[in-house]
């Protein structure tokens, strides 16, 4: 984009926000049950009078329905891609097997379905769901392939707290999208992000009752940190983080949130029956180099809306509803944090090349890729994660699968209203340092990953991740039977696999498949155990594929260095 181009839509911003009259903000509806239909279709929306914007959606034309779980439930859904391309669903925050978690490997081609079935293990709180395809993340959900999840649980039920959805209980999806001014085109481009929206309504306009409400925010957005307060300054209570409650709710002013990250908080409107307030972004309060706040030296180029004071949600508030709640409960639950004692420590450096660039991230110098497995973790085992940041930007990162605590930011505790249970923590620039403790307990897959990244969407889709393996226990071997005739050891391996066979008599070939479904390397006419040498493959998975008297049997092994 040349400087020209830049400017003019700059000078075009203030037409495109006046155009819009305040709009009643648009709150997406429930799913609940035990069986889920999704179905992402391409689709289109009149953001502006007029004019029809493409945008991709689950189940509408903008944002999908909201999940209502209980922990404890089994569930089964089904996700339908009517796209003409392929896509996956993530279900971000739960804590699901690989298999079921909808990242990169979990493909859904155009025309398909895909249907996890698993348990709801999390406790209560706000999650959501989005396409994760690599590479394709950042259009697939800005177009508006997004959705909440909220799950509720035994103890949440006992809190006195607001939880009727759309009366007292509300979602607030942010997000910010680059619109082209004529056009009026959601674009892939985060830099000049010009359009604030909430539950893709924008300039929205919500009527709350005088009462405590439960607002659920989301950071949805493709790259902005929110800094997020009230016009008249008033204090707020947040109750929950990212993946469940805090101990007690925490009186703040501000509060901040990296991309993928949620927050839960009560606000007292008992007294503001009539009045008119304005939930806003103070960008400028931002720290240096936090995407959406001032730039690093004036490293960053700045979008239109950065560094900047400005509405994002207005709220009228009108009487008071039965039943109401009216006080801020005192407490909230238990949480118990992992403790370091005999964690395993792992470090994951971000780097930036150039040393300045504000585009080109790596995680631990590498950029992902979908054959490297970037290390393992052992189920049960308890790790804390020690990552630096030595760019000039913060970047989200998260995990998935699990939920972290963290244990310390540049150094010191975190504060009171990041104690609870989190999968995204910002980390801070310039040599920004955060550790956190995590375990995976109940799941382990010798060959699907599950995935780390900034969850900045156009730093993702540029390869700003990495994958890791669950893996059962550091010293039970690995081994398969396929068709009770030949074992495989091990299935995870660096310089070879032995291929046992129980039936001699009858030879047999070995084929060796990569993902894409290209043949490496076959062998003919064995008869006899056979020792696969696999030094000179590529990191990644592989399918063995074993032909004996017409009969394939197929074996899948992860090579690693
Ligand atoms: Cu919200 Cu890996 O993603
Ligand atoms: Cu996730
Ligand atoms: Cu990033």
């Amino acid at each position: 984009m040349n400087i020209f181009k830049i400017s003019v839509w700059i000078l075009l911003i203030p037409i495109i926000q006046k155009a819009t009259s305040q709009n009643p903000i648009y709150i997406p509806d429930t799913l609940g049950g035990n069986e889920f239909l999704l179905q992402l279709k391409n689709s289109s929306k009149e953001f502006y009078l007029g004019f029809q914007t493409q945008t991709n959606a689950y189940n509408g034309n903008y944002l999908g329905p909201t999940l209502i779980l209980n922990k404890g439930q089994q569930i089964k859904i089904q996700v339908d891609n009517q796209l003409s391309e392929t896509t996956t669903t993530h279900w971000h925050g739960l804590h699901v097997a690989p298999k079921n978690d909808g990242g990169p490997h979990n493909p859904i081609f155009p025309n398909t379905k895909w249907s996890p079935e698993f348990t709801v293990m999390d406790q209560a709180g706000t999650y959501w769901y989005h396409p994760h395809l690599h590479g394709k993340t950042f259009e697939q959900v800005i177009k508006g392939a997004a959705g909440l999840i909220i799950i509720h649980d035994q103890e949440e039920i006992d809190l006195k707290i607001p939880r009727t959805y759309s009366v007292d209980d509300i979602p607030l999806i942010l997000q910010f999208q680059t619109v082209d001014p004529i056009s009026k085109q959601i674009s892939v481009n985060n830099d000049f992000d010009n359009v604030s929206m909430v539950n893709g309504t924008i300039n929205p306009m919500l009527k709350c009752p005088a009462q405590i409400i439960r607002f659920r925010l989301l950071n949805a957005s493709s790259r902005r940190v929110f800094n997020l307060g009230f016009n008249d300054d008033r204090t707020f209570y947040q109750i929950a983080g990212d993946a469940g409650l805090l101990n007690k709710p925490i009186p703040m002013k501000k509060i901040r949130l990296g991309t993928g990250e949620r927050a839960e908080i009560l606000v007292d409107f008992n007294s503001d029956q009539g009045k008119n307030l304005i939930l806003k972004q103070y960008g400028n309060e931002l720290p240096a180099g936090f995407p959406g706040g001032p730039a690093i030296m004036g490293m960053s180029p700045l979008g239109p809306l950065d560094n900047k004071i400005f509405d994002i949600l207005n709220i009228h508030v009108t009487s008071q509803t039965n039943n109401s709640v009216t006080q801020i409960p005192a407490k909230l639950i238990e949480n118990n944090p992992l403790s370091p004692s005999g964690a395993i420590e792992r470090s994951i450096r971000f780097t930036a090349q150039p040393m300045m660039s504000m585009t080109n991230f790596f995680i631990n110098g590498l950029k992902y890729d979908e054959h490297t497995i970037n290390f393992t973790v052992n189920q049960k085992d308890k790790e804390i994660w020690n990552i630096t940041n030595q760019t000039i930007m913060a970047h989200p990162f998260h995990i998935h699968g699990n939920s972290f605590y963290i244990l310390s930011i540049n150094g010191i505790d975190p504060p009171e209203n990041m104690k609870g249970r989190k999968d995204v923590v910002l980390i801070p620039p310039m040599n920004g340092n955060v550790r956190i403790i995590t375990q995976y307990n109940d799941f382990h897959d010798s060959s699907l990953p599950y995935m780390f990244h900034c969850h900045i969407l156009s730093h993702e889709d540029d390869g700003m991740m990495g994958q890791f393996l669950v893996l059962e226990s550091p010293t039970k071997t690995e081994q398969g039977y396929v068709e009770d005739s030949f074992k495989f050891f091990p299935s995870i391996a660096i310089n070879k696999v032995l291929i046992e066979t129980i039936n001699t008599f009858i030879p047999y070939s070995i084929r060796i498949y990569d993902f894409m479904g290209n043949c490496l390397k076959h062998i003919d006419q064995l008869n006899s155990s056979y020792e696969l040498d696999i030094q000179n493959l590529k990191q990644g998975f592989y399918l063995i594929s074993i032909l004996q008297n017409n009969h394939p049997y197929c074996h899948k092994i992860v090579k690693v260095n």
